[in-house]
Order: structure tokens, then C-alpha cells, then sequence
């Protein structure tokens, strides 16, 4: 592997108890993996706040009977064309739609879409998964 730097890190017992604890759910087969998805991690929470070009996706349930509320969701979404990669909505049951929307661009950008799509009368759950493009990971 190319550049593969190894270092040695120091913790209490009990915190290192813990953590592998954790490991051990999530399917880590080793600490060397789990350490580096937390800095990964780390670095792409820095790219959302330092406002550099990210991916994500907003996904979000609501009632599929409010006929107002979907002209409301096309029109915000049409509003944010310029960030939104692609949109599927699937009809969860008969009173229920889901829809994600991929997205890319400036996070301001992308925390609006999300908030405004989440306060719609009607919505009844949202979530931002906040992730990145990868080009600088
Ligand atoms: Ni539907």
C-alpha cells in the first residue's frame, strides 16, 4: 500500500475495553480499520464545515394524501435543481411515500433543501445523511 504510515496510540483500559465492544457489533475485524472510518469521518464532517463541495443524500417520509404538500416538495425541489443529482420516490403503502434526493454541492445549499423539505406540514420524519464526493479522501 502506498504511503501506509503505522503509529502506536495510547489510551485507559477501560476506554480500549469499550471500543472494541463496538468494533465487535459494528464487524470491524480489526482496530486499524475502525480508527481509520472515525478519521474519515472526521475529515468529512471538516469538509461540511468548512463549506467545501460535498454529496449527501435527504431522505424523507410523508403522507402521500396531502395534495398540496407534494406541489410543495416539486417546487422546493425544482428551486435546489442545481444541487439535486436525482430523486426517487417509492410508495411505501397505501398512505405513505418515501423520497431520496442525491445530492452535490455546497452544504448551505444542502442544509436549506434538507430543513425546508423537513418542515413541511405533512413530513413526517427526515433525514440528511451527510456524506461526501470522495475526490479528496
Ligand atoms: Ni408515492
Amino acid at each position: 500500500m502506498a504511503g501506509l504510515i503505522r503509529f502506536g496510540i495510547s489510551l485507559e483500559s477501560d476506554l480500549s475495553k469499550k471500543f472494541d465492544d463496538r468494533l465487535k457489533r459494528k464487524g470491524y475485524s480489526n482496530r486499524s480499520e475502525a480508527i481509520r472510518d472515525l478519521i474519515r469521518q472526521d475529515l468529512v464532517d471538516q469538509q461540511w464545515q468548512d463549506g467545501d463541495e460535498i454529496a449527501g443524500a435527504v431522505t424523507f417520509t410523508y403522507d402521500h394524501h396531502k395534495r398540496e404538500l407534494l406541489n410543495k416538495i416539486i417546487d422546493i425541489q425544482h428551486d435546489f435543481h442545481s444541487v439535486i443529482i436525482s430523486s426517487q420516490h417509492v410508495h411505501l403503502d397505501h398512505n405513505n411515500c418515501l423520497e431520496i434526493i442525491a445530492v452535490k454541492g455546497k452544504p448551505d445549499e444542502i442544509l436549506k433543501l434538507s430543513n425546508l423539505l423537513k418542515a413541511l406540514k405533512g413530513v413526517k420524519h427526515g433525514t440528511l445523511g451527510m456524506s461526501t464526493t470522495g475526490k479528496t479522501l
